[in-house]
């Protein structure tokens, strides 16, 4: 086992084992000790081809795992890979999720809601919350696409086309449930649609709200400017925001950069990233 801190060159690490989640989505697990805050990212490096930003989604003493939703070609080659090959990975990156001081004393309310992939940066998240029992909503398209539903007792369920759990949207019960739970704050990452619609529930009825955003990295530690999002480095400065950032970030919910800088509506920018 050995211990990685947050450098500039990527620590070659052999992958230990692969988990099969959900139809197009692996587990990846390595043996090594890593420093990671829930919300943090790391960057992997697949050499020869890319390298990416992903969310811790397991993590133990002397072991971590990322959740890696197959898309585009990096991926692909990343999901062929087998037990004992060797990936190169820097990190972890960026500032997570906050726990305020109402939250941090195990007696505040909170609610957390993951979409698609989304759901994996939320994992440790979910984890370090225990204290607080939170409501902890998943969102997919189909029942195929849901992964780590057995993970969590209490978890409610979302399909798009309603092959399981409740059709429709998380934010669709949430007035519902804040009226029941009254929750302090409300962490989110998935689809930027998803996270603007809980940001403006949050914002209009004055309860805290942390989002992770996901925009095109290339160098995860703030040099290309790739990541911007209203002068805001997601690699940097986020990948999680709160409320009164997000506030002054007008680019949520509307905008984003292709690969090639290129500045296009987020509907756009979504039907890239999704193949
Ligand atoms: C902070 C952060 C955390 C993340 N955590 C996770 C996680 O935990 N799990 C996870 O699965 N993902 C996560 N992601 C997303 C991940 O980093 C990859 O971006 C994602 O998996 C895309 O995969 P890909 O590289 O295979 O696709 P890409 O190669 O990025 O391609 C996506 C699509 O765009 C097309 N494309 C590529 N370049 C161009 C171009 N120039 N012009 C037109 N089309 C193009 C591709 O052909 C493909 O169809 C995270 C992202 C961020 C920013
Ligand atoms: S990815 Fe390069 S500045 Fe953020």
């Amino acid at each position: 086992m050995s211990e990685i801190a947050s450098f500039d060159q990527p620590v070659m690490m052999k992958i230990d084992k692969i988990i099969d989640e959900s139809d197009g989505t692996k587990s990846f697990m390595f043996k090594h000790k890593i420093d990671y805050t829930p919300g943090q990212f790391i960057m992997v490096w697949l050499p020869g081809i890319d390298e990416k930003p992903f969310a811790v989604s397991y993590l133990g003493d002397d072991f971590f795992g990322i959740t890696v939703l197959e898309r585009g070609k990096y991926t692909k080659l990343l999901h062929k890979m087998g037990a004992g090959e060797q990936l190169g990975i820097r990190g972890p990156f960026g500032h997570g999720y906050s726990f305020p001081d109402v939250i941090a004393d195990g007696k505040g309310s909170a609610c957390v809601i993951g979409g698609g992939c989304g759901m994996a940066s939320v994992t440790i998240l979910i984890e370090k919350l225990q204290a607080n029992n939170p409501t902890i909503l998943m969102g997919a398209a189909t029942s195929t696409s849901l992964f780590f539903k057995n993970r969590y007792k209490d978890i409610i369920l979302f399909t798009d086309d309603g092959s399981e759990g409740i059709k429709g949207y998380p934010t669709d019960i949430l007035e519902e449930l804040h009226n029941k739970h009254k929750y302090d704050i409300v962490y989110t990452c998935g689809p930027e649609i998803m996270m603007f619609k809980v940001y403006e529930f949050c914002k209009k009825r004055d309860i805290q709200c942390e989002a992770s955003l996901e925009r095109y990295m290339k160098c995860g530690i703030g040099i290309c400017g790739q990541c911007v999002c209203s002068r805001q480095m997601v690699c940097k400065d986020g990948p999680v925001f709160n409320l009164q950032t997000l506030s002054n970030m007008h680019d949520f919910g509307k905008f984003s950069l292709l690969k090639s800088g290129r500045k296009v509506q987020l509907q756009e920018y979504a039907e890239w990233r999704s193949c």
